[in-house]
């Protein structure tokens, strides 16, 4: 399992400890920046970890900006990303299991360390249900879904 992780300025705070997190459980990542609080453009970030999801260098990608808005909303404009902004456990669950998330979305001014990890925790262990339901509404907007 490997994470390809990014943030802009509004998600570095967070991205830090949810990098500390992944290295105490010895998940393996690629930080795609950026490095500090220095103002940047989200897009930027989420085209180079959505590149290493659609390429399969990565396995799953995070993607943490101020809100998740913006990243979120740059990630699913890339063909095969079906990237979920999650702000709860549950829901971070329920988008791997009926929705089949492969970049999960946080907002960095949303939450605090404690509930993203968790949310982290639950995208990263929870598998798709691969249920054929679940296959057939994802085929209909994801081309990726229909092979
Ligand atoms: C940056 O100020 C902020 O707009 C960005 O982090 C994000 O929240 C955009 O959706």
């Amino acid at each position: 399992m490997k994470i390809a992780i990014g943030c802009d300025h509004g998600g570095y705070e967070l991205k830090l400890e949810v990098l500390k997190h992944l290295k105490e459980r010895g998940i393996e990542f690629i930080d795609f920046g950026c490095n500090d609080t220095s103002s940047v453009d989200y897009p930027t970030y989420a085209k180079e970890v959505t590149s290493a999801v659609v390429s399969k260098e990565a396995e799953l990608g995070i993607l943490i900006c101020g809100t998740g808005l913006g990243m979120s909303m740059a990630a699913n404009k890339v063909e095969g990303i079906r990237a979920a902004l999650c702000h709860d456990a549950f829901s971070a669950a329920a988008t791997k299991e009926h929705n089949n998330a492969n970049v999960l979305c946080m907002g960095g001014r949303i939450i605090g360390p404690g509930l993203a990890n968790l949310i982290v925790d639950k995208f990263i262990d929870t598998p798709f249900s691969n249920d054929e339901r679940h296959i057939r509404r994802l085929s209909m907007f994801d081309s990726s879904m229909a092979q």
